[in-house]
């Protein structure tokens, strides 16, 4: 600061300039001639207004008749003669402490605002570390060094000097991203306030200006979910892979609980379709051709059976359900398709009411079910997604490479098959068709 005083009362004495100083003041002179104060301006284009008007005095005050001045601070003061205060506060950018001139040139300068650096980016980088911008994906108004769109350069009601609170902010500019969020039902909790939760205002090392990709992003705030994901002996490629939730749902929020992309439905089938290359089956086709779709599946509720994060269980189940075709019968295997339907329709050898797959009063789900030996799973009958056939039954079973056909008919009391593990059966709840064939 007093180097430039120094240099200050230097050049005010004229010697730099041609003409000898004059010892008083003319008061009808003016200050800038052909031969006097000619480069105050130092040929730059953006002139100070004060400047202009030749308002020198206002600044540089004579001491008296004589062409002397008293030292002059480019300071709050001295500018507040003419502007409105720009350190109104309550929060003030530190440099104003020692004035205007840090950032401001009181005559001229190459650019709008008298600023001394050529531009923003110059400007603030002098005294701040610009590994801000370091990230690999910038943010185009910081990037372009448009740092006062979103800082006060002087003062301001928010933390880091900020023009508005963080969202207001950002949406002051994504209008169109602010609108389509406010109409959303389900929005996640950060992006209702603090954008910069998630998104670095400057720059960051991925995609969107975020401080990390897929997962980990998520996993700041939901460990446990990441965590978990990961442990699960069935994984669902999916949540564990590298686009990770933004898979299945959106960051910001959306029309359907959990903020999801679309229904859980559509979501699941959005991937479980004919694209898919893998081994697993094509789940929206099947739904296509067949029209009978169990309750569930009907209420686009696919969470209702599947873990969509990963499971414990084969396919992603949420609750046990035996893997191969046949199993000894234990009640807990079964424990999926009890969490809705009544387990009294496997237990009861004998029933008249329980179920309708009973010829007479014997059970036959108990008679095909509960056995120790080659217990038949619910899938040797049942489609559990959906069928042709009244009760989800299936047309053909896979046995090994066999597409064992069944051929089911419901008749009015009860119905009849015709798998290859048995000849032609048949039941009839009101008068038993006993055990032959
Ligand atoms: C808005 C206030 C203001 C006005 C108006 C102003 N000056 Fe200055 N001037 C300053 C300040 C502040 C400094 C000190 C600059 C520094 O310390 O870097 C200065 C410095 C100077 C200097 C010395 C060094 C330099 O930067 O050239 C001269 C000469 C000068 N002014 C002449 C003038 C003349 C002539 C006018 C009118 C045409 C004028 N000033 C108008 C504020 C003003
Ligand atoms: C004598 C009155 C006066 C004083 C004192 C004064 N200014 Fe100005 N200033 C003006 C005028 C006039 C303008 C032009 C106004 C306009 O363009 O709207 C201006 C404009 C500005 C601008 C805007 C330039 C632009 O490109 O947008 C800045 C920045 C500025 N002054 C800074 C300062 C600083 C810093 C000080 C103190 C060192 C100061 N002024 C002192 C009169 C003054
Ligand atoms: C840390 C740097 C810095 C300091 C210190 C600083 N300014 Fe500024 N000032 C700026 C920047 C940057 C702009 C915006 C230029 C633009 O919008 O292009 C600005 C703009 C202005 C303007 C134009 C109108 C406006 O508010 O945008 C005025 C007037 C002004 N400053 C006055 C002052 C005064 C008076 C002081 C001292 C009390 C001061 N400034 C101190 C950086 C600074
Ligand atoms: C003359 C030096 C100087 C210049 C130029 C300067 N700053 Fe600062 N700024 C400081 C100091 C000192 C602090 C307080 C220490 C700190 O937090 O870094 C500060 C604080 C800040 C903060 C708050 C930092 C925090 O972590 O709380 C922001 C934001 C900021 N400045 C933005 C800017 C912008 C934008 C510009 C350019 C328009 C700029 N600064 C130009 C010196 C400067
Ligand atoms: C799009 C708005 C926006 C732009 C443009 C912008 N900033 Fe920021 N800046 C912010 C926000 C928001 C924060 C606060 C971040 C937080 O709290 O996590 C911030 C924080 C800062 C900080 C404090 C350190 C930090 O990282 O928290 C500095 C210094 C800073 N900005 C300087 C600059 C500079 C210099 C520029 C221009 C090159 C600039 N900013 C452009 C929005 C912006
Ligand atoms: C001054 C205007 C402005 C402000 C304020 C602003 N942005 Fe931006 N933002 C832009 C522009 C311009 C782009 C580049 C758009 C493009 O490339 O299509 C952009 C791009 C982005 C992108 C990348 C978009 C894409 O499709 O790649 C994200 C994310 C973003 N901004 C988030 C934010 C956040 C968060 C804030 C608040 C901290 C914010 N923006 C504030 C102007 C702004
Ligand atoms: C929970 C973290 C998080 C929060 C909070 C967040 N975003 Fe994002 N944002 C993201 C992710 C992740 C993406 C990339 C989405 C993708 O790749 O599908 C993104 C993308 C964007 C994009 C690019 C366009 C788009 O829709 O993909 C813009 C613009 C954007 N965000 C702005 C904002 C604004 C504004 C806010 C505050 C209202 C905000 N974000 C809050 C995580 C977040
Ligand atoms: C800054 C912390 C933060 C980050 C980062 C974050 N979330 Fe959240 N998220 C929350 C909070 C807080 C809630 C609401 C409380 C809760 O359900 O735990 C929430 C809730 C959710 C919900 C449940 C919403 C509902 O309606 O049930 C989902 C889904 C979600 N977040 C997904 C994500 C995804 C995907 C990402 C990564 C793009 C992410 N979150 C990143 C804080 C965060
Ligand atoms: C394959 C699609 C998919 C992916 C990928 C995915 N989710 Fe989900 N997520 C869902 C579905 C569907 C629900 C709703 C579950 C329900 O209704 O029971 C959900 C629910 C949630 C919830 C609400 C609370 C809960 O656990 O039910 C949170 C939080 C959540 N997910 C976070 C995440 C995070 C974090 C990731 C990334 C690690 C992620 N999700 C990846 C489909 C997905
Ligand atoms: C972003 C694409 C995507 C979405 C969305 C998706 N999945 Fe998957 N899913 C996959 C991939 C890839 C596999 C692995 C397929 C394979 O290896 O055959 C898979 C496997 C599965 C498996 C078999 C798991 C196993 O190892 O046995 C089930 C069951 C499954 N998904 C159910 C769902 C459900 C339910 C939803 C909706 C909540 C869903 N998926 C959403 C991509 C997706
Ligand atoms: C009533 C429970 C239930 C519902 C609801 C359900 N699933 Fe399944 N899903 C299963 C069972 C059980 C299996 C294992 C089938 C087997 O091995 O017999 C399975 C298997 C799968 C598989 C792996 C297929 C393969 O290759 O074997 C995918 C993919 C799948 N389901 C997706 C979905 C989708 C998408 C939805 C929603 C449209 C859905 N599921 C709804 C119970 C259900
Ligand atoms: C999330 C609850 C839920 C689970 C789990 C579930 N179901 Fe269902 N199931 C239903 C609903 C709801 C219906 C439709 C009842 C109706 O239409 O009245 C239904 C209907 C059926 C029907 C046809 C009944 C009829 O009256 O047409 C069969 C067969 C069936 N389920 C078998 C199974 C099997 C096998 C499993 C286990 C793999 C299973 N369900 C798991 C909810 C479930
Ligand atoms: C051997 C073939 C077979 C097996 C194995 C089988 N079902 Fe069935 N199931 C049927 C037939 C046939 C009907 C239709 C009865 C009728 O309405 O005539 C039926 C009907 C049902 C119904 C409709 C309500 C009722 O009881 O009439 C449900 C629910 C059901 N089964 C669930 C299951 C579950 C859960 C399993 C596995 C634990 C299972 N089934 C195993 C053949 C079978």
């Amino acid at each position: 600061m007093r180097m430039l005083f120094i240099t200050f009362i230097v050049l005010l004495s004229g010697s730099v300039y041609g003409a000898q100083k004059p010892s008083t003041i003319d008061p009808d002179a003016s200050c800038t001639t052909s031969e006097c104060h000619t480069n105050v301006t130092k040929g730059k284009p953006k002139v100070h207004g004060a400047v202009e008007g030749g308002l020198c005095t206002m600044c540089h005050e004579p001491k008296g008749k004589q062409h002397s001045f008293a030292p002059v601070k480019g300071n709050a003061e001295l500018c507040g003669k003419c502007h409105d205060a720009v350190d109104k506060g309550p929060k003030i950018h530190p440099p104003l402490q020692d004035g205007c001139l840090e950032c401001h040139d009181p005559h001229s300068s190459n650019v709008k605002g008298l600023l001394k650096a050529d531009n923003q980016k110059t400007l603030c980088f002098g005294c701040h570390d610009s590994e801000i911008m370091g990230g690999k994906f910038t943010h185009g108004p910081a990037d372009v060094g448009a740092c006062t769109e979103c800082h006060n350069p002087h003062s301001s009601t928010e933390d880091k000097f900020l023009k508005a609170p963080s969202k207001e902010l950002c949406i002051k500019c994504h209008a169109d991203f602010g609108e389509q969020l406010a109409g959303l039902s389900h929005q996640h909790e950060p992006a209702k306030g603090n954008c910069t939760a998630c998104h670095n205002p400057h720059s960051g090392p991925s995609p969107k200006m975020l401080p990390a990709a897929g997962n980990e992003m998520c996993a700041k705030c939901h460990e446990e979910v990441v965590k978990k994901a990961n442990e699960f002996t069935v994984k669902h490629p999916p949540v564990v892979g590298e686009n990770g939730c933004v898979g299945c749902h959106s960051p910001h929020g959306s029309n359907n609980p959990a903020m999801l992309k679309g229904t859980p439905k559509d979501v699941c089938l959005g991937c479980h379709n004919s694209s898919m290359k893998s081994h697993s089956k094509d789940i929206k086709t099947l739904l296509g051709k067949n029209t009978d779709w169990h309750g569930p599946v009907r209420d686009g509720n696919c969470p209702g059976c599947h873990q969509p994060h990963g499971s414990n269980n084969f396919r992603l189940l949420k609750s046990p359900y035996p893997e191969k075709f046949y199993s000894a019968f234990d009640m807990e295997n079964y424990a999926l398709c009890f969490t809705c339907h009544e387990p009294t329709l496997v237990t009861e050898q004998y029933t008249k009411t329980l179920t309708g797959f009973r010829d007479g009063d014997r059970n036959l789900h108990y008679l095909h079910v509960n056995k120790q030996e080659r217990g038949r799973t619910c899938r040797s009958c049942h489609e559990v997604h959906a069928s042709q056939h009244p009760r989800h039954i299936r047309d053909t079973v896979p046995y090994g490479s066999w597409d064992m056909p069944i051929t089911f008919e419901k008749t009015e009391n009860g119905g009849s098959c015709q798998p290859g593990c048995h000849g032609g059966k048949a039941y009839d709840r009101k008068s038993a068709v006993g055990e032959k064939k």
